[in-house]
């Protein structure tokens, strides 16, 4: 698809069609996260893939943003395997966790899948659900699917600022 009716058209999905995603597919999604940008390239992502209904059902004790999705994606990062800047201790691997997860939610739309990115969960639940190891940090959750019939998007996704309320030119 191209890229400007690719990003015209995505918006958050959160209404699925009850049926997993192919292997294939997921597959495709998870290949566009791996060639995605991180700094220094270290790669600190790590993905934890969904696509069971008992994982699902485990999923649901950890968000009420899964909108009975029959797919997800866990983005999490290892917190040992940031690049850091110095002058401050910022952690890079939060910022590359958020670009794989944007190049996933991406592709999947390029497939015909639809997704919505999900922060709205406790990453205790989480962690102990999921076994989570403790350098994991979990950062992103995609749920996704193929869209049912009748998905559109909320509101929200028409409310958008004024582009020079978000963009300075020379100085703030
Ligand atoms: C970092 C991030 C966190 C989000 N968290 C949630 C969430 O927890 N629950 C939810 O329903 N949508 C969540 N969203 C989706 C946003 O609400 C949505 O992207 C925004 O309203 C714009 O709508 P659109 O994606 O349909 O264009 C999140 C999106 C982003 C980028």
């Amino acid at each position: 698809m191209e890229f400007e009716k690719l990003i015209a058209e995505r918006y958050s999905v959160r209404n699925f069609e009850d049926r997993h995603l192919e292997k294939e597919v997921i597959d495709k999604i998870l290949f566009a996260g791996h060639i995605a940008p991180t700094g220094c390239n270290n790669q600190p992502q790590r993905i934890l893939v969904l696509n069971t209904d008992a994982a699902m059902e485990k999923l649901k004790k950890c968000t009420t943003c899964h909108f009975n999705a029959p797919t997800a994606m866990l983005i999490c990062y290892n917190k040992d395997e940031s690049w850091v800047r110095r002058y401050d201790g910022a952690l890079c691997a939060p910022v590359d966790a958020a670009i794989v997860t944007t190049h996933m939610m991406l592709a999947a739309h390029n497939i015909g899948v639809g997704s919505c990115w999900v922060m709205h969960f406790n990453p205790f639940k989480m962690r102990e659900e999921f076994n989570i190891p403790e350098n994991l940090i979990p950062e992103a959750l995609l749920v996704m699917g193929y869209p049912s019939e009748n998905a559109e998007p909320m509101d929200l996704h028409f409310k958008t600022r004024p582009i020079d309320e978000v963009v300075f030119y020379d100085s703030f």
